[in-house]
């Protein structure tokens, strides 16, 4: 189980390895350019960045390349202890609502950082995602 709590040190280490990624972020239509770091709990930090397409429904948000990244680095056993999600423009950006599905599947009790109205916010993605979905 996570802690809902995260060190100032881990949350700092986050939201620069997502301020990083925000660069290499492949956005020529949305010019939205979004960059993710996931912090898992063996202690590894992993980055992605939204990767757009020209068939736009194959668009793929920062949090689930990050996500993806840290299962390929870590395997099956890869568990989230927190997420950090920016933006270039620094204007509100949670998680949408798949992206959310895809962190409470590896970290229900993880701690989501992301900009909110009033500067960064933080929650747990049950708290994002009530009744995620679960096979049986
Ligand atoms: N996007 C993300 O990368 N993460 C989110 O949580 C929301 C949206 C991306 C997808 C698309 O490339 C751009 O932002 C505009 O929707």
């Amino acid at each position: 189980m996570n802690n809902l709590r995260i060190s100032d040190s881990d949350r700092s280490q986050l939201l620069v390895a997502a301020r990083q990624a925000v660069r290499q972020a492949y956005a020529p239509y949305s010019q939205f350019r979004v960059g993710a770091a996931v912090l898992t709990q063996r202690g590894n930090v992993f980055a992605g960045c939204n990767v757009e397409n020209a068939s736009y429904g194959l668009t793929i948000c920062a949090e689930r390349v990050a996500i993806c990244s840290a299962v390929a680095a870590e395997g099956e056993g890869m568990e989230i202890r927190a997420i950090a999600v920016v933006n270039q423009r620094e204007v509100p950006c949670s998680p949408c609502g798949a992206c959310r599905q895809f962190i409470w599947e590896f970290g229900a009790e993880a701690t989501v950082i992301f900009q909110g109205r009033e500067g960064v916010k933080e929650m747990p993605a049950a708290a994002l995602l009530p009744e995620g979905f679960r096979l049986g």
